[in-house]
């Protein structure tokens, strides 16, 4: 099977190449590097000890999209080309919305002119908004979403959705992610976060290393154990190779569209993750209490129950596998 990996040199996308190609599948990755390294693809290819087909280029450009389809035979796309970072998008509605729902309205035009009718979507947990019950499950409401980017994860949910209820020969796995950490064992590849990270571990791996001062500690006051955030971390290979459960159902039991959380069902609170990160790797995390980051919630985990029964998805790391990649993968290179 021929699987085209659209933002595949990126932080899940690079692990997802990783266990597609170990798991026998045939690559292609159109990635344009607007979040990623050029190395990463020869790194992929040392992880692996496999090739893959590879194209430089932009998912709103039509001409790039015939010219793969027409070059290779491909049977299924994953899409993660998108851009992630909620406060940016705040910033930058339009760029967000170009980026991540016009791009891929382009896609699917050009598969329904290929008839290539398998798709995996890179979703979030973001689309829950503030979730109103805890653990989430997939019925539970979607909206209320606060910045453009849990907004436009959203729209092309709904896209996807009004597009297979005109065709129903269409196959769609949307997976929702909680929050990826973590990195490949190797070392070799891992989240690259442009300027000071706003997330939680790449801003606790760079306190380790001294490049940073202290991590804030955005608000103590929420109603958790110990009052800071929590939420349902998962290690980034364990989200990988959810990837390759979702394309497995899409190709065995065809028809449908499918959406799964994609999480470990536990949650840990922010001085749960600095402890178990010290604890880890034997390092110190510096940190103070600041005022909560607007538009946080106080929890936010999943119900894994759907991955499991219908995908035969669990996790297998732990916490402690999270923290020692991904400072591994903080000293391999930086
Ligand atoms: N946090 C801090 N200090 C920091 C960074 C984060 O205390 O410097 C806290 C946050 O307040 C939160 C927790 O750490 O309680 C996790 O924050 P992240 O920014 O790492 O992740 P979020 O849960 O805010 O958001 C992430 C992704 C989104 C995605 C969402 C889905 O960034 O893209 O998970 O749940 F939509």
């Amino acid at each position: 099977m021929k699987v085209l990996v659209t933002g595949g040199n990126g932080y899940i996308g690079s692990h997802t190449c990783v266990e597609l190609l170990n798991s026998g599948y045939e690559v292609v990755i159109l990635d344009n590097f607007s979040n990623s390294k050029k190395e990463t693809l020869e790194k992929i290819k040392k992880i692996t000890g496999k090739d893959f087909k590879f194209y430089e280029g932009n998912m709103i450009d039509r001409s790039i999209l015939e010219k793969i389809f027409t070059e290779n035979e491909i049977d299924a796309v994953i899409d993660f080309a998108a851009y992630k970072a909620v406060g940016e998008s705040v910033a930058k509605p339009v760029e967000y919305y170009t980026n991540n729902v016009s791009t891929i309205l382009v896609l699917l035009s050009v598969m329904k002119e290929y008839n290539v009718k398998k798709l995996v979507f890179s979703s979030s947990a973001t689309v829950y908004g503030d979730p109103e019950i805890i653990p989430i499950t997939e019925e539970c409401k979607t909206g209320g979403t606060t910045n453009p980017y849990g907004t436009s994860k959203l729209f092309v949910e709904q896209i996807l959705k009004d597009l297979y209820k005109s065709d129903n020969t269409f196959d769609i796995a949307i997976l929702r992610y909680f929050n990826p950490i973590g990195a490949h064992e190797s070392g070799l590849i891992g989240e690259e976060p442009n300027g000071v990270p706003a997330n939680l571990l790449p801003y606790v791996s760079k306190v380790a290393s001294g490049k940073l001062e202290c991590l804030s500690i955005f608000g103590n006051d929420y109603n958790t154990k110990d009052g800071t955030g929590v939420r349902d971390y998962i290690h980034v290979v364990d989200l990988a190779k959810g990837h390759i459960k979702a394309l497995e159902k899409l190709e065995k039991e065809n028809k449908g569209l499918f959406i799964y959380n994609l999480g470990t069902g536990t949650g840990y609170s922010v001085l749960d993750i600095v402890n178990a990160f010290e604890k880890a790797n034997g390092v110190k995390v510096n940190y103070k209490i600041a005022p909560r980051r607007p538009g946080d919630i106080a929890t936010c985990y999943s119900d894994p129950t759907k991955a499991k029964e219908e995908l035969g998805f669990t996790c297998e790391k732990t916490l402690e596998d999270m923290c020692r990649d991904a400072w591994n993968y903080e000293k391999n290179n930086n």
